[in-house]
């Protein structure tokens, strides 16, 4: 697929994605992915309802197409099957924790990297967030931001509620 038809969808549909439906927004992703990756791969979605402010949905929506795009393209050469799992849950520090792992044959280091990894780069630091990827019986990729800039909504600060 050529680039931008893989990453304009994901801007498209994000419009005023807030709150809980982040997790519909990324299924939707992530399903529309796999149709046009036309794979024999699995996706499993195990996603908690993590609250997200617009400005996030956009950079979460793309860091999950380039990484799961990755798996798709990458992870699984020569028509092999396999399983990419993702998970999205919340931490007791109020931080967000997006995993997507694969069973494919590993991210290699040294290996050389793209847009993709550019742009993974970029949109983790618009999220303040950390990421790795470790090779744990295939990829797996670890991405942790906070969910403090949720309590930082524009509208919050324009409507204050009246104390009672
Ligand atoms: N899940 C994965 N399994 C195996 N290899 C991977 C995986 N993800 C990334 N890679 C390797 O890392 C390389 C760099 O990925 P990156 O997304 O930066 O570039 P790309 O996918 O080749 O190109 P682009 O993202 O610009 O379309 C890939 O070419 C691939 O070799
Ligand atoms: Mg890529």
């Amino acid at each position: 697929m050529p680039p931008f038809s893989r990453r304009s969808p994901v801007m498209a549909q994000c419009h005023q994605v807030r709150g809980h439906q982040s997790i519909y927004y990324i299924r939707t992703l992530v399903a529309g992915l796999r149709e046009g990756y036309g794979s024999a791969v699995k996706v499993e979605c195990e996603l908690a309802p993590v609250d997200v402010v617009p400005d996030q949905a956009l950079p979460l929506g793309l860091i999950v197409n380039e990484v799961v795009s990755n798996a798709f393209k990458h992870a699984f050469p020569g028509g092999r099957t396999g399983l990419i799992t993702l998970t999205l849950e919340v931490t007791e520090a109020e931080q967000a924790v997006l995993r997507v792992r694969d069973n494919g044959i590993g991210y290699r280091p040294g290996t050389p990297t793209g847009m993709g990894s550019r742009l993974i780069r970029g949109l983790a630091q618009q999220i303040k967030g950390d990421y790795e990827f470790r090779n744990e019986n295939g990829t797996l990729f670890v991405l942790k931001f906070p969910l403090i800039a949720a309590r930082e909504d524009p509208a919050d600060k324009i409507a204050p509620k009246a104390a009672e």
